[in-house]
């Protein structure tokens, strides 16, 4: 059985490639599209709830707590935000990493609970910036995978590297898995540099997997600094208008 609801893996195994913002943001998109929205926080530094303003008591129940708990329901778990449609499965900042086991469709199996998919229309997992048995878990899941990368001539190394992971598991343990697009995040035209990385992006996986991608905007690091998704925080600033655009055309794509 699996869960029959879009299911969107944010990732990159790179630190500081905006997955959490995008994860929050897009999350709060959509949820103000009118989907009902579940995020998922895979990455125990817990960035998620703070992003959105969540208090999570040391002790609470997380997702992470599936691994170690067999009978844990998920349904059980999820916290409300201040945002309407919107709701988190909080991390546990105690998780080692390590204690994932070796069990890649725990979450995919925790996911498959009907009472999720009748609760939710959409959900988002924000992932770690590993390559462990937590991102195997995420992807193992899902049926979209967004990879946002900073422009920078390593960070393309890095995509490349976990492209041939993603075509592994599609090949070999998820086969609805699909990549749905590469995204640049503080990314600016005018930097040749950035120009470049993204011109070869689009040249190795093709224009349609290009997405248009995020400006830099210190309101999204500010947003995030006051747990908000930058569409309350700064309603016209770039990040905002970049995020409701993004949103557009991914819904576009996963819903068509
Ligand atoms: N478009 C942007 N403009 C300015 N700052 C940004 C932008 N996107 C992300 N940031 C900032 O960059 C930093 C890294 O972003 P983020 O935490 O989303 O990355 P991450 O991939 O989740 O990191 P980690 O691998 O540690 O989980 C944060 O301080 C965030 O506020
Ligand atoms: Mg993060």
């Amino acid at each position: 059985m699996t869960c029959s609801i879009p299911i969107l893996v944010v990732s990159n195994r790179k630190g500081g490639a905006g997955k959490t913002t995008v994860s929050v943001n897009l999350a709060a998109e959509f949820a103000a599209m009118g989907r009902r929205v579940l995020l998922i926080d895979l990455d125990s530094q817990g960035h998620c709830a703070v992003g959105l303003g969540v208090k999570v008591s040391a002790g609470q129940t997380a997702v992470h707590d599936i691994f170690t708990q067999p009978a844990l329901r998920l349904v059980d778990v999820i916290c409300e935000t201040s945002i309407n449609n919107l709701f988190l499965l909080p991390a546990n900042p105690a998780f080692q990493h390590d204690n994932s086991g070796k069990d890649e469709q725990r979450l995919a199996r925790a996911l498959a609970d009907e009472a999720i998919a009748d609760q939710f229309d959409f959900i988002i997992i924000d992932t770690p910036p590993t390559l462990d048995n937590l991102l195997l878990n995420a992807l193992s899941a899902a049926n979209w995978v967004l990879v946002p990368y900073v422009p920078h001539p390593l960070s393309f190394e890095g995509v490349r590297q976990l492209v041939r992971v993603l075509f592994k598991v599609i090949s070999e343990r998820n086969s609805k898995l699909k990549i749905l697009g590469f995204l640049p995040i503080m990314t600016a035209n005018h930097v040749r540099q950035h120009r470049q990385v993204n011109e070869q992006v689009t040249k190795q996986f093709g224009a349609l997997r290009s997405l248009s991608g995020i400006r830099t905007d210190i309101k999204l690091a500010e947003a995030f600094g006051v747990g908000k998704p930058v569409r309350l925080y700064a309603p016209k600033s770039r990040g905002a208008e970049d995020f409701a655009e993004l949103a557009v055309t991914l819904i576009q794509l996963i819903e068509k």
